[in-house]
């Protein structure tokens, strides 16, 4: 089963992903993580040019798009043969349609990535969003994310999803992930406080 976390900067993924990997463990299921950009050489190089002025230029964004995509080949053979096991994964080809364009080329070249199971869409307001973020990264600015947020929003549709608000504290966060969750993985979603 592939369980995809998807959201603006600063939503909070890897926490949230770590507590439901607890929850999930603690449940008897067995439980993998994976994060995009991946650790690889092209992560790494993807991860220097999102630091650099030009990241958000047209041309770089479809360099970036290329490189997301084949970073993420990396991991379709884990996702692939997940079997009974449970991938939880930090972002998805669903970035790549939210951050960089045009989309049907982004589709296109991502025709080989994993479609999820559930979809689970942390929704931040934009501006909690610039406040978590360093500001390393040329992305974590109020009016690229504003345009990531509402593609998000219209994107989330054509899976099957869930948006929980990312506005909330973490265990409010937390127990709403789970409840969205449970069903799909066998578990009793009125037993979550
Ligand atoms: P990262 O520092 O991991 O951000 P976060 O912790 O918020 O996930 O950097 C990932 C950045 O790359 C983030 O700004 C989103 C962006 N991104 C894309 O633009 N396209 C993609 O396909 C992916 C996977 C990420």
């Amino acid at each position: 089963m592939y369980i995809v976390f998807e959201g603006i900067d600063g939503a909070g993924k890897a926490t949230q992903i770590q507590l439901l990997k607890e929850w999930l463990e603690a449940n008897g299921l067995e439980v993998e993580t994976v994060v995009e950009p991946t650790g690889s050489d092209v992560g790494k190089l993807i991860r220097k040019i999102l630091t650099q002025p030009n990241a958000t230029e047209d041309t770089m964004q479809k360099t970036l798009g290329l490189l997301f995509a084949a970073d993420r080949l990396i991991l379709m053979d884990k996702i692939n043969n997940a079997g009974n096991k449970v991938i939880l994964s930090d972002r998805s080809f669903i970035s790549s349609l939210a951050y960089q364009e045009p989309q049907d080329w982004i589709k296109e070249i991502n025709k080989f990535a994993c479609e999820p199971d559930l979809l689970l869409l942390i929704d931040l307001d934009v501006k909690k969003s610039v406040d978590r973020c360093s500001g390393e990264d040329e992305f974590e600015n109020e009016e690229f994310l504003n345009n990531v947020k509402q593609n998000y929003l219209d994107l989330v549709k054509n899976y099957n999803y869930a948006i929980i608000d990312g506005n909330n504290g973490v265990n409010k966060v937390s127990s709403d992930i789970k409840k969205a969750v449970a069903t799909l993985v066998g578990l009793c979603p009125s037993c979550i406080e």
